[in-house]
């Protein structure tokens, strides 16, 4: 199977991130061939300082290859060096219905907010839908918010295939229920963009207090607690055993337990979780080489091996 997908370099890579695609990219490497990517042309939806991009671009790459995504055995790269996504982009978006990205929720919510919303997020699910489809990917491992683009990048593949003959295969999203939306601190989505995120590589000092600033409710330690709305045990459920998770619910469930107490285990938790990552990352700030590296070397291979799909999308339009 071909498995592609990628993440925004708009700011530090968090836990949602990590339980929403990154570990499932560290397993699939394993079993198919994978591509993943750093969507910077993405990011540049929200980010417009070229300094910072740079930095945010090799930093989230340096995340990747800490977390255990090995060059050796996927393709990984930046998206702006597969400057073809953006001609396939242009395509793709002659043959997608103004309806379908009008119902799109990044630029739907947008509005919502009462903000205004340019060309660029509006179009991004084509942009996306580029990415996909260029390495005719069959599986999109990503988290709950973003099935919605893969729909739209089958409906937008069906489109181009009913008008140009078949040149594009189906991708299919591949969520995780057990994990498809990770709480943030304030008990909404954890994202970037709500200011509620638990970095992966936060400094020890800031990680602690970020942990027991997670939002709970006031019920006194020795009353029954609900673990099914506690954020702070859906969170620990994601990183304890089978045993101690059973253990902590049975404890809420009986009363007993404080948060502070099962803050200060998922603080535990998530040093010891990520502890090898933790000096792999160190190691790379000092090998800014090896990212580098690593990355030319990823996106030569994307270009070798996309380049018979971009010939064959070029044929078929007649460019
Ligand atoms: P953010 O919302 O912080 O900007 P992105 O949109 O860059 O995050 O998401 C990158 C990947 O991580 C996507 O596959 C997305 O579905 C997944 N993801 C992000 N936040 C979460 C979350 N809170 N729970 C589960 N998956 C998430
Ligand atoms: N839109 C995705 C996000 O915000 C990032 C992304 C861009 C992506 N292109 C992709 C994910 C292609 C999977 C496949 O998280």
């Amino acid at each position: 199977m071909k498995v592609l997908s990628g993440i925004q370099p708009s700011g530090s890579l968090h836990l949602g991130n990590y339980f929403g695609a990154i570990r499932q990219y560290v397993r699939m490497q394993h079993e198919h061939d994978c591509c993943f990517f750093v969507a910077n042309y993405h990011a540049l939806t929200t980010i417009r300082d070229g300094e910072r991009m740079r930095a945010l671009t090799m930093q989230c790459a340096a995340d990747y290859f800490a977390l255990g995504l090995d060059p050796d055995r996927a393709v990984i790269f930046v998206q702006s060096d597969l400057p073809e996504v953006a001609e396939l982009a242009w395509m793709l978006s002659t043959v997608t219905p103004m309806g379908l990205l009008n119902r799109c929720h990044a630029y739907k919510d947008k509005l919502a907010q009462g903000l205004s919303a340019d060309h660029g997020l509006f179009a991004y699910p084509v942009l996306m839908a580029a990415d996909i489809l260029i390495h005719n990917a069959d599986l999109v491992p990503v988290g709950q918010d973003q099935q919605q683009h893969v729909e739209v990048t089958r409906d937008i593949a069906e489109k181009f295939n009913s008008f140009f003959g078949e040149v594009f295969r189906l991708p299919q999203a591949y969520v995780l229920g057990d994990v498809a939306v990770v709480p943030g601190i304030d008990g909404r989505k954890m994202s970037k963009s709500y200011d509620n995120t638990i970095a992966i590589f936060e400094p020890e000092t800031s990680l602690r207090k970020k942990i027991m600033s997670i939002k709970t409710d006031s019920t006194p330690v020795e009353e029954p607690k609900d673990p099914a709305t506690c954020s702070v045990y859906a969170l620990l459920k994601l990183f304890a055993s089978e045993q101690e998770r059973a253990e902590i619910e049975t404890r809420y469930r009986e009363g007993g337990i404080g948060y502070g107490e099962v803050k200060k285990r998922l603080f535990e938790l998530v040093m010891d979780e990520f502890a090898d990552a933790r000096k792999r990352r160190a190691e790379l700030e000092a090998d800014p080489g090896f990212v580098r590296e690593a990355l030319k070397r990823g996106a030569e291979k994307a270009r070798a091996t996309t380049a018979d799909t971009m010939a064959a999308a070029r044929r078929a339009v007649g460019a």
